[in-house]
């Protein structure tokens, strides 16, 4: 087991100008799990090919545990990879596809045999140890896929959207099986996805990516109450945050008809006549339309989920017309076309700096 450090870690592709992954910091600890995660293009896969030896790094460092692998080809760094490609070898056993990359390194049959027993009893494969890979279920082929990783013992794993190839429900059943398989084995991995429920859900961290660019670091938990910019606060929690554009008042930010009390010093380092302040679907308190408090938002779309439900609307925020997210309990749903008033409940809403998007509250 070891630690990962990505120490200002570079990838600029051959006649590109631009890095596609830019001086990436982060220090991964010991047996931990760590999401990188973003939308497409922002480097996900170049940042884990650069850990596995598989892309060049340009500028910077990687170093697993006290050893710089900067320069190091992809076999003598101890890892091992799931691809979204996991193909298997159609010719071949299960026992045989798992035990592979051990045949190769020239391990005895008699051990191979017993770490793809191991294997294979942790990820509940020991009945199919004899089957070719066109006889199995898609999520038994990713499980094959993880084993031939697990037989390994690398010091680290790196798993590129091992579950893209599997439907929704599969998915989630797998992701949650990955996760504690790997908190299980204690093994240090850097997993990447696109999907911010996924990366929220598995990883003790999450990274998010823009454009080759770290944007912040943090425990799930973190990162969802406290999005250190725009771009993550957007990105994290589904539906999104809301984000408002909104004049500064006396006192705080004025919401509608309602002034709404922000953090003294968030409003002090503005530096524009207006903040984006940040409101999550469940952190409006909400009145009917005898109310004139706040935002008056005119319901377009309910969708019920049983214990609650989410309004998405409309309100007139200056001139423009913004569409918004609310969430109301699932016993006391609005009528589509009426009218509600919402107000950021006290302590739920975050400011930023409408032009740098830098997150301004605490
Ligand atoms: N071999 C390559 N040569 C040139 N540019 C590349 C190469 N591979 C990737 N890129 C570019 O580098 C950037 C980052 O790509 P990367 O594959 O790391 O993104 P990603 O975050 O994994 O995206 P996705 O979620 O779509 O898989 C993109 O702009 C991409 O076009
Ligand atoms: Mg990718």
């Amino acid at each position: 087991m070891a630690t990962v450090t990505f120490d200002k870690a570079t990838r600029i592709y051959p006649g590109s100008t631009k890095p596609a992954v830019d001086a990436l910091e982060i220090d991964i600890e010991d047996g931990e799990f760590l999401v990188l995660v973003g939308p497409s293009g922002c480097g996900k896969s170049t940042s884990l090919r650069m850990l596995a030896g598989l892309e060049d790094v340009n500028d910077g460092a990687i170093r697993i545990g006290e050893r710089d692998v900067t320069h190091l080809p992809p076999k003598d760094r101890d890892i091992a990879m799931v691809f979204q490609n996991y193909a298997l070898y159609p010719h071949m056993t299960v026992a045989d596809n798992m035990g592979f990359a051990l045949k190769i390194a020239g391990v005895n049959k008699a051990e191979i045999r017993q770490k793809v027993e191991e294997a294979a009893k942790i990820l509940d494969l020991t009945d199919y140890l004899d089957r070719k890979p066109k006889a199995l279920s898609g999520g038994q082929r990713q499980r094959v896929a993880m084993g031939r990783a697990i037989v390994r013992e690398p010091q680290v794993f790196l798993m590129d959207e091992p579950l893209s190839n599997l439907d929704a429900k599969l998915r989630v059943s797998t992701r949650t099986q990955i996760a504690s398989l790997q908190r299980r084995l204690g093994i240090t991995t850097v997993y990447v996805t696109h999907d911010q429920v996924e990366a929220l859900t598995m990883g003790d961290r999450v990274a998010v990516l823009k454009d080759g660019l770290l944007q912040q670091v943090d425990t799930p938990r973190n990162m969802y109450d406290r999005p250190a910019n725009l771009f993550v606060a957007g990105f994290i929690g589904s539906p999104a945050m809301n984000l408002v554009e909104v004049p500064i008042a006396d006192g705080g930010v004025k919401f509608g008809n309602s002034v709404v009390p922000v953090d003294r010093d968030a409003l002090a380092a503005a530096t524009d006549k207006t903040v984006t302040v940040g409101v999550r679907p469940e952190h409006f308190d909400v009145a009917g339309a005898e109310s004139d408090q706040g935002l008056a938002v005119t319901v377009n779309v309910v969708e019920e989920l049983g214990s609650d439900a989410f309004v998405y609307g409309t309100a007139k925020v200056g001139d423009e017309t913004k569409d918004l997210v609310v969430r109301v309990g699932g016993r006391n749903v609005p009528e589509k076309g009426s009218t509600l008033h919402v107000v950021p409940r006290p302590g739920e809403s975050h400011v930023f700096a409408t032009s740098s998007g830098a997150r301004l509250s605490d």
